[in-house]
């Protein structure tokens, strides 16, 4: 199978390594317009054992369309670089009759690339929500820093992929990094996963702490308030019932728990000086928020807070 990931960040690094291990049909597309295509060396840590591995990178100038006929790619990059992202892929498959197999898109967050995306009904998108934790210690050096779990299902607005059981590359990829689930229904997960960042992220990265912080009593009425605010909003989009407040904030306290030592993703982007990606968790809750007539002052408070932090 041709599996294509764009670019070698923490979690593409993490599935490449793992895909390639079981099938080197691995290749990674990368920035740089201007060197050729070549193999590199890449090191996955876990748990302090370091394995190495060739893969084949291509940088997007040199990617020939016939590349992406029939291939899986797997596109997981911050929130906010989606939708560069999707348009130089757009402008590749412009360049022939190439139809991908899978767009699998994993990131942070609701709302990105979304007007880009309506744009192209007939991409065979995917959504793939995770709980692995990576991080890269140098561009070619990740380390698989927390086992998680994945769920993989397609995303409603392709028309031609709305289909209930798996494709067939479901299964090489889920024992490539298992365990990865068939999820049909992964707009609810997508929500779910939305509810517990809009809650951790911008509050430890205020309080400018790893996640315990978030077991301090003096949190338990804001993270109430801002599942309430999500699930008022979801309620709206997905239907009634679908998000329940209670159920969000359960969710969100396993996730403290679960991550107590942990700095969240959005503390890091804030202390090396990098964009985050509140745009698309409290500022999606908000935007909507607005649109549906929806009151979300405390995602509104936490959106305005992290915003006036970035540079
Ligand atoms: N890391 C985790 O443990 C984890 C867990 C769950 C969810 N997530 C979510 O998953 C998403 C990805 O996170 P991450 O930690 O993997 O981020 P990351 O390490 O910053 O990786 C993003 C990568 O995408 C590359 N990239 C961006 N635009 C590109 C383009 N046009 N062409 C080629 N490559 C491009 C970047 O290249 P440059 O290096 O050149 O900028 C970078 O290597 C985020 O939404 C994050 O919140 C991450």
């Amino acid at each position: 199978m041709n599996w294509l990931i764009v670019g070698h960040g923490a979690l593409a690094s993490l599935w490449a390594h793992h895909l390639h291990a079981n099938d080197k049909s691995v290749s990674l597309i990368t920035r740089n317009a201007n060197t050729a295509s070549s193999e590199e060396d890449f090191v996955l840590e876990t748990n302090s054992e370091q394995q190495h591995q060739r893969i084949a990178a291509i940088p997007w100038g040199q990617l020939d369309t016939s590349r992406l006929d029939g291939a899986q790619l797997l596109i997981m990059v911050k929130a906010w670089q989606l939708d560069a992202v999707l348009q130089q892929l757009a402008d590749v498959l412009a360049q022939g009759n190439a139809k991908p197999n899978a767009i699998i898109l994993s990131h942070n967050g609701l709302g990105a690339a979304d007007a880009l995306v309506q744009r192209h009904p007939e991409w065979p998108l995917y959504d793939l929500v995770t709980t692995q934790g990576a991080w890269r210690k140098s561009p070619r050096h990740t380390v698989h820093a927390g086992q998680g779990e994945s769920v993989i299902g397609p995303r409603q607005t392709a028309a031609d992929n709305a289909c209930a059981a798996p494709p067939a590359w479901f299964t090489p990829l889920a024992n490539a990094l298992p365990p990865l689930n068939w999820e049909p229904d992964i707009l609810v997960q997508r929500w779910q996963k939305l509810a517990i960042n809009c809650a951790i992220n911008p509050l430890a990265s205020l309080a400018g702490s790893s996640n315990q912080v978030l077991q301090d009593s003096q949190y338990n009425a804001e993270i109430q308030a801002i599942c309430a605010e999500v699930a008022a909003v979801a309620e709206v989009v997905l239907g009634q019932g679908r998000l329940i407040a209670s159920e969000l904030e359960a969710r969100v306290y396993t996730v403290i728990t679960a991550t107590a030592n942990n700095t969240c993703s959005m503390l890091q982007d804030l202390k090396q000086g990098n964009p985050t990606e509140i745009d698309y968790l409290n500022g999606y809750i908000v935007q909507l928020g607005a649109a549906y007539g929806i009151p979300t002052p405390v995602n509104q408070r936490l959106y305005s807070a992290i915003k006036a932090l970035q540079v």
